[in-house]
């Protein structure tokens, strides 16, 4: 048996998945494979480039802890398995997430789609990290040619057409998110408080804002607002194939992201303006949790040929349920 899951790139709504927002997201052509040889009393996991872990020993390193994690939680037949994989680890494509999709997969755990998201979330939890939703249900649910719009607030999604001169390409930033793991828990903890001031973040709006007295709060919700705003005006965009419009939303959220939700750093926010300086970029803005991993660039098919950075380019890849042919 062989599972592969692919890694992800979200075009716009970034740090709403905790906050009942929505977003629009996809899967990437790079993806994390286990090749599952049934044999032995345990799982003995061969890591390729990174090594070895035997299931019931003490884990030393980050992806034994994450198999030891996903190991607990469930009871995977024993075997040897092999993982290889095509997404940079680290560099903002949800290569954690596609890891543990993978390993829960082959633990043999099946369901719904967003039983899976949350099992696959739930195990990140438990190996350290409070993630939200977004890249386990892109990395499993997203259709090949299709974005996934997804509403967190009530957990529908739907599939958006990805429109054929929509170009989209992932700059490395070359910083592999230090800082990232105590700042996300900190934004989750500011959004928390100006959502008990304002209420439910779907209807909020500038207005209230005036509410929240600390001015980090504000800015935080600020971002939240009007991220949501802009996924909505993203998918508008993409009915009409207006790709210069996604190019100018994507632009607004990398300011949004760096000034209002703080998650960006002076050396992020001078590769995101060089390379919003070249021929034929519409749009550019950090992807992800922040300080580190890939730039998202929004462009007319000509920045593929750029050497100047180190890049991935992006499509519409399917999701691990695609692969395996499992309804959503
Ligand atoms: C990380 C998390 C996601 C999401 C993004 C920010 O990638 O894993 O749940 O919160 O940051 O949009």
């Amino acid at each position: 048996m062989t599972i592969v899951v692919p890694g992800r790139a979200n075009l716009i709504g970034e740090h709403v998945d905790y906050n009942d927002g929505l977003s629009l997201a996809f899967a990437v052509p790079y993806d994390v494979r286990v090749e599952v040889q049934p044999g032995g009393d345990v799982v003995q996991l061969e890591a390729e480039g990174f090594g070895s872990y035997r299931q019931g020993t003490d884990p030393a390193h980050e992806f034994e802890r994450q198999a030891a994690a996903v190991f607990n939680e469930l009871t995977p037949a024993p075997g040897t398995w092999r993982i290889t994989s095509t997404l940079p680890a680290g560099a903002g494509l949800s290569s954690s997430a596609a890891y543990l999709g993978a390993l829960v997969l082959a633990s043999g755990a099946r369901g719904s789609l967003i039983e899976m998201a949350r099992l696959v979330q739930h195990v990140e939890h438990v190996a350290g990290s409070k993630v939200g939703l977004l890249d386990q249900l892109a990395t499993l649910g997203a259709r090949e040619g299709h974005l996934l719009l997804i509403d967190f607030h009530t957990l529908q999604y739907r599939d958006v057409l990805w429109p054929a001169d929509l170009h989209l390409s992932a700059v490395d930033t070359g910083v592999r998110r230090q800082l990232a793991t105590s700042a996300y828990s900190e934004r989750r903890e500011q959004c928390d408080a100006a959502r008990a001031t304002i209420g439910p973040w779907r209807d909020a709006t500038d207005d209230d804002l005036r509410k929240i007295d600390d001015p980090v709060v504000r800015a935080r919700a600020r971002h939240v607002i009007s991220e949501i705003q802009r996924v909505g005006a993203v998918n508008d965009a993409l009915a009409r194939s207006d790709v210069a419009r996604v190019g100018e939303l994507v632009d607004e959220s990398h300011r949004s992201l760096s000034s209002d939700f703080d998650v960006s750093t002076p050396q992020i926010d001078d590769l995101v303006g060089r390379v919003r300086a070249c021929a034929g970029v519409l749009g550019c803005r950090l992807m992800g949790g922040g300080f580190g991993g890939c730039l998202l660039v929004v462009h007319d098919g000509s920045f593929d040929e750029q050497p100047r950075f180190r890049q991935w380019a992006l499509s519409a890849a399917s999701g691990a349920f695609e692969r395996l042919a499992l309804a959503r």
